[in-house]
């Protein structure tokens, strides 16, 4: 008996089908009601008592042997058969798009704002996020002590106060124009980091963009102009601009920009306040103190910078109230900016 248990454990082994068919055929003459097996099991209960211990061991493990076997056998099949339909595909299928992604409104506006300011030749100038106390603000005439260093809550990374996130891209100005000689005109968008509560209207994270201007004879009225043909561009011909007085430590004069309301045109509304303006942008005429600390003779050349949060640019373009919406990646809000420009 023993050895017709062996035989049968060989073929179980040798056992090479090519179908799912031959598989269920082989299972069931091994393991069905009337198969081998059985049949084995019919003559053990005959055999010799002393013999029954060996041989029952020994039909056990050909029954697991058996099983398992089969199990491998259709595993591998099914495997076989998934992959050579993956590479050559069920031509008969319905064919499945393929999903794809849509720009950030950030990114979106962002881009914009750089196209308009290339068309004026404007080149694109980056830096680094983790900045030193000089770009940010050295160079950029804050005294030591100055309460405006507090103006932009700065975060410190670590103990050393030379190690800071940039809290505005103006440092990418400062980087430009330690490499470069005027004529300069370059735009910086980065993200910049403040130390500020998270509401509808401010983050610690934000985008900006910035540009500088340096040349012979540079005017205000050419800052003024160019901003004109920024905010026409961006908002629709029909938009114009004024400039109220302000102050930043790296201009001088300085103002703030507004743009008429788009929403409804100038008459005031909710989102202008009623006012008819909404502030886009601050801007300025470089302090010669900024030229001379970069190595640019202030007698020679003049220019202008201006910066804006692309957040807020981005909120006056698509009427969003809340600034947090555009951190929050929510698929629904931003597939809504899937067919944006
Ligand atoms: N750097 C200023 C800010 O972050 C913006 C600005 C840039 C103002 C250039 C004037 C000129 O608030």
């Amino acid at each position: 008996m023993t050895d017709k248990i062996q035989d049968l454990l060989h073929r179980v082994e040798a056992f090479a089908p090519r179908t799912a068919a031959e598989i269920e055929e082989f299972r069931i003459r091994i393991l069905g009601r009337k198969g081998e097996l059985n049949a084995l099991m019919e003559e053990f209960k005959s055999v010799a008592p002393e013999l029954k211990r060996e041989l029952g061991q020994q039909i056990n493990h050909l029954k697991s042997a058996a099983l398992e076997r089969i199990n491998a056998l259709k595993g591998e099949l099914e495997e076989r058969q998934s992959a050579s339909a993956a590479s050559v595909g069920d031509m008969t299928r319905p064919g499945s798009a393929g999903q794809s992604g849509s720009r950030h409104p950030i990114s979106l506006v962002k881009n914009q704002i750089v196209e308009i300011f290339s068309r004026l030749g404007y080149t694109v100038a980056e830096g680094p996020e983790i900045e030193d106390d000089w770009h940010v603000f050295s160079a950029l005439n804050f005294p030591p002590e100055h309460p405006a260093r507090d103006m932009q809550d700065t975060f410190f990374i670590g103990k050393n106060p030379d190690v800071l996130l940039r809290t505005h891209t103006s440092s990418i100005q400062v980087r430009t124009m330690e490499h470069q000689r005027p004529p300069i005109r370059v735009i910086c968008p980065g993200r910049v980091f403040r130390n500020e509560a998270i509401s509808y209207r401010a983050h610690c994270i934000f985008h900006q963009i910035e540009g500088l201007y340096i040349d012979r004879n540079v005017s205000f009225a050419d800052m003024k102009q160019s901003i004109l043909y920024f905010a026409k561009e961006l908002f629709g011909e029909s938009s114009t601009i004024r400039m109220r007085p302000s102050y930043f430590p790296f201009t001088e004069p300085s103002a703030e920009v507004d743009v008429s309301c788009n929403l409804c045109g100038g008459k005031g509304c909710n989102v202008c306040k009623g006012t008819g303006w909404l502030e886009i942008m601050g801007c300025g005429m470089v302090d010669p103190n900024v030229l001379e600390a970069n190595g640019i003779d202030s007698k020679e050349y003049s220019g202008f910078a201006f910066g804006m949060g692309v957040e807020r640019i981005a909120m006056l373009k698509y009427g969003v109230k809340d600034l947090r919406l555009y951190f929050e990646n929510d698929v629904r809000f931003l597939h809504q900016f899937d067919s944006a420009l």
